[in-house]
C-alpha cells in the first residue's frame, strides 16, 4: 500500500513537473512536420467504429469528453452550489448612437462555503427590433471599458486587481477596433461581454482572487492530475453567462445562442461548446495550440511551449505530451467533433504561424466526419481556402490576411455564418 502510495506521488510528480520547456525548440518549416497518424474521430480505443448517430452519443462521445476532461482542460466540477445573483447597475436605452439598449449586471456568486465574488457583464440589445434576438456572447481581455467609446461603460472590476500584478492597457477604448457591435447590432444580434480575469484571474498567483475558491473542492496545494486549469474555469464562465441570458433576458432567444472567443479565449470557447449544448454556434478566432489546431503536426506553438509558459491553463496531466505529441490519444479536431450537431466555426490569419493555420483548418475539416453523421455538411476538402473565401457549411473556416487578431472582416465572416444556421 505505501509503496503504490509513494509509486504513485513520484508519478504525479513526474508529470507535473514535465511540460515546462519554455524554450523548447518551434517548428515553422512544414518540410519538418512529423509524419503523424491522426486518432479517427469515429473509432473508439476498443476498435469498434462508430456508424449511428446514437453509437456516437452513447460511446465515443462520452469517450472523448472523458479523454479531454481527464487529459486536457481537467475536470469541471458539476455539482458546485453556486447560486449567482444579478444586480442591474445600469442601462442607456440610446447607447452607440440609439442603435441600442445598453446594460451593466453585476453578477454575485456565492459558494455553499459562504465565498462570494463578482463579476460584471455588459450587455447591448438592438433597437432596431422588439423580437427576440440571437446574442453573441464573447469574454474581452481587458475590461468591458476597453471594447467601446461609450463612456458610460462602467471598468470591469478586475481591472485593479490586473493592474496591480503589471498588466496595462485598461483604457477606454483600446480593443474596440475588436468589437464591431455597429454592425452586429445593425444585423439584428445582441451582444454580451465581460473580462475573463473577471471569472478567474489569468495569473497562477492569482487564481485565489477569482471564482476557484467559491468551489467546494477548491484545494490551494499540489494540483491533481486531471485539476482543472483556468481554461476550464472560463468555460464554466460561460456557461454561467449563457444562464442569466437565458433565464433573466426576455429579449434574447435562448435557443440562439453563440460563444465566440479569440486566441486563448478561441481555445475556450471550444471546451465551453463541447460541454454546454446551449451553444448554438461556436467560433474559434485564431485559437492555435490547444484550441482548433492539431497538436500532432507539432507547427508554430508546442505542448512544450504552452505548458511551460502557461501551467495554469490545462490540467496537469497535458504536460505528459510536452515534446511528446505522439503520444497523445486524441486529437483537437476531435473536441471540435464533439460540438455536433451544434455548429462549429474556425478562423486564422495568415501572419498568425505560431497558431498554425494550417493545423487549424485541418482540425475543422476532420471534424466533419462526425457531422456527417448528423447528416450535416463539413468542409469539403482537405485544402485550405485561399484568404478571404470563406468557407460556409455547418462547419465554417475562414483565413484571412493579416495578424493575429480580431477584425471587421472577421466580424463579418462570422454574422453571414451565423445568419446562414441561426435563422
Ligand atoms: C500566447 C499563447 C497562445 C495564445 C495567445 C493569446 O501567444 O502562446 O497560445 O493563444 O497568447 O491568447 O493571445
Amino acid at each position: 500500500m505505501k509503496h503504490t502510495l509513494l509509486l504513485s506521488a513520484l508519478l504525479a510528480w513526474a508529470v507535473t513537473s514535465a511540460g515546462q520547456n519554455k524554450n523548447a525548440p518551434v517548428n515553422y518549416d512544414e518540410s519538418q512536420v512529423p509524419t503523424f497518424e491522426l486518432p479517427d474521430a469515429l473509432t473508439c480505443s476498443d476498435g469498434t467504429r462508430i456508424k449511428t448517430r446514437k453509437q456516437w452519443e452513447r460511446k465515443r462521445r462520452p469517450e472523448l469528453m472523458k479523454l479531454f476532461s481527464e487529459q486536457e482542460y481537467g475536470l469541471t466540477p458539476l455539482q458546485t452550489g453556486i447560486r449567482a445573483k444579478y444586480e442591474l447597475v445600469a442601462t442607456n436605452n440610446n447607447a452607440l448612437g440609439g442603435l441600442a439598449t445598453q446594460k451593466q449586471v453585476r453578477f454575485v456568486f456565492t459558494g455553499t462555503n459562504g465565498r462570494t465574488h463578482e463579476a460584471l457583464l455588459l450587455l447591448y440589445l438592438p433597437n432596431s427590433t422588439a423580437k427576440h434576438v440571437p446574442v453573441i456572447i464573447s469574454y474581452n481581455f481587458q475590461g468591458n471599458q476597453t471594447t467601446t467609446l461609450q463612456d458610460d461603460v462602467i471598468f470591469s472590476p478586475s481591472k485593479d486587481l490586473m493592474q496591480s500584478a503589471g498588466s496595462e492597457k485598461w483604457v477606454r477604448g483600446e480593443e474596440q477596433s475588436r468589437w464591431d457591435y455597429e454592425t452586429a447590432l445593425r444585423r439584428g444580434y445582441a451582444v454580451a461581454t465581460m473580462c475573463y480575469h473577471d471569472i478567474c484571474p489569468d495569473s497562477p498567483d492569482l487564481l485565489a482572487q477569482g471564482v476557484l475558491p467559491l468551489f467546494p473542492d477548491y484545494n490551494e496545494g499540489q494540483r491533481t492530475l486531471s485539476e482543472w486549469g483556468t481554461i476550464g474555469v472560463w468555460a464554466w464562465g460561460y456557461s454561467r453567462i449563457a444562464d442569466y441570458l437565458q433565464k433573466k433576458e426576455s429579449r434574447i432567444d435562448g435557443k440562439r445562442m453563440v460563444v465566440m472567443g479569440h486566441s486563448r479565449l478561441g481555445k475556450t470557447v471550444l471546451w465551453a461548446g463541447a460541454q454546454d449544448k446551449r451553444f448554438r454556434v461556436v467560433i474559434s478566432n485564431d485559437s492555435g495550440c490547444g484550441g482548433a489546431a492539431l497538436s500532432k503536426r507539432v507547427f508554430g506553438e508546442n505542448i512544450a511551449r504552452i505548458t511551460g509558459n502557461f501551467p495554469h491553463w490545462f490540467c496537469p496531466a497535458f504536460n505528459a505530451y510536452s515534446e511528446n505529441e505522439a503520444a497523445l490519444p486524441f486529437d483537437q479536431h476531435e473536441l471540435l467533433a464533439l460540438i455536433a450537431p451544434r455548429h462549429v466555426y474556425v478562423a486564422s490569419a495568415q501572419d498568425d504561424q505560431w497558431a498554425d493555420p494550417k493545423g487549424e483548418y485541418l482540425s475543422a475539416y476532420y471534424a466533419g466526419s462526425v457531422y456527417q453523421l448528423y447528416r450535416m455538411k463539413g468542409l469539403p476538402q482537405d485544402q485550405q481556402p485561399p484568404v478571404h473565401q470563406p468557407l460556409h457549411y455547418d462547419v465554417g473556416y475562414h483565413i484571412r490576411t493579416g495578424r493575429h487578431d480580431v477584425t471587421a472582416y472577421d466580424w463579418q465572416c462570422y454574422l453571414d455564418f451565423c445568419d446562414k444556421v441561426l435563422n
